[in-house]
């Protein structure tokens, strides 16, 4: 039976605006593409995120879920003085978005929990295989090689994981933990995808098949494509096209996205 993503169109067509989070539209394009295709080509696994804050990203991962497939949301769950304006909300955002999209979670698929007292173990115990990993959580050096350490303990041999902030500017130590990680791990961990704002890896033996896909992706079709090397493999960059970028503004600005869910 073919799988069913109307709720998952409507998410990324019409509501992820509403949504605060970190992350544009060709992010949201290849992370669809990803997860679809692997449930496409039968790739199974659960669904996980480190650092979720208001949902933007976990809830993608929601919606692919397939027959027998689980989410798994870590976060803090945590406000504190330092979190304004978007950064706000963040003990409640994340359930108050997920009551208004009506997408629709066990109990353990939501773990309030600081990712740093996770092993390997308690991890797998609680989630199992995953085909696609999200990081996000803290952008500390020891938070990064820490939560890559877990999402690639329990990363299924066709999983991908998804680094955020890997170029940003704002985060250094994202980049220099990632990069030692994906030293340590060049065997078993292969950059395919470079983004804006991610980074996808996979296994080496299946990081090609992404890519391979990618290229060729009508959910892409918009973004601006180039190749390049990285740890000297063939890597894949995307960004969002000129006139695409310009098109978004003009709809924001007429107001054609909406402000709320
Ligand atoms: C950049 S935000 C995540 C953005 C989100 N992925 C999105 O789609 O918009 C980082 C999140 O990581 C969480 N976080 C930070 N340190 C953490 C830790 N040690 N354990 C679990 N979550 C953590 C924060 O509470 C915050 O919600």
């Amino acid at each position: 039976m073919a799988a069913n993503f109307a709720a998952l169109d409507r998410y990324i067509d019409r509501q992820i605006e509403a949504v605060a989070g970190y992350f544009g539209p060709v992010e949201a394009a290849a992370i669809d593409a990803v997860g679809r295709w692997q449930a496409e080509q039968g790739i199974a696994g659960n669904l996980a995120e480190i650092g979720v804050h208001h949902g933007k990203l976990f809830f993608i991962l929601a919606l692919l879920r397939q027959a027998g497939e689980r989410a798994l949301a870590i976060d803090l769950f945590q406000d504190d003085g330092l979190n304004t304006g978007i950064h706000a909300g963040r003990d409640t955002a994340f359930f108050d978005n997920r009551a208004r999209l009506g997408i629709a979670l066990d109990e353990p698929e939501v773990w309030t929990v600081d990712s740093l007292t996770l092993t390997a173990e308690t991890l797998r115990a609680r989630i199992g295989e995953v085909r696609l990993f999200s990081v996000d959580g803290g952008h500390a050096y020891r938070n990064v090689i820490h939560d890559m350490r877990l999402a690639e303990a329990v990363l299924a041999d066709d999983g991908v994981m998804i680094v955020h902030d890997f170029f940003g500017v704002g985060w250094p130590d994202v980049s220099v933990a990632a990069i030692h990680l994906l030293t340590e791990m060049k065997d078993r961990l292969q950059p395919f995808l470079i983004t804006q704002y991610k980074l996808f890896v996979a296994r080496p033996a299946v990081a090609e098949h992404y890519r391979a896909m990618l290229v060729t992706s009508p959910r892409l079709r918009g973004a601006h494509l180039s190749e390049r090397t990285m740890f000297d493999r063939p890597i894949t960059l995307f960004n969002l096209g000129r006139r695409e970028l310009l098109e978004r503004r003009i709809k924001r600005k007429l107001g054609l996205y909406p402000k709320t869910l």
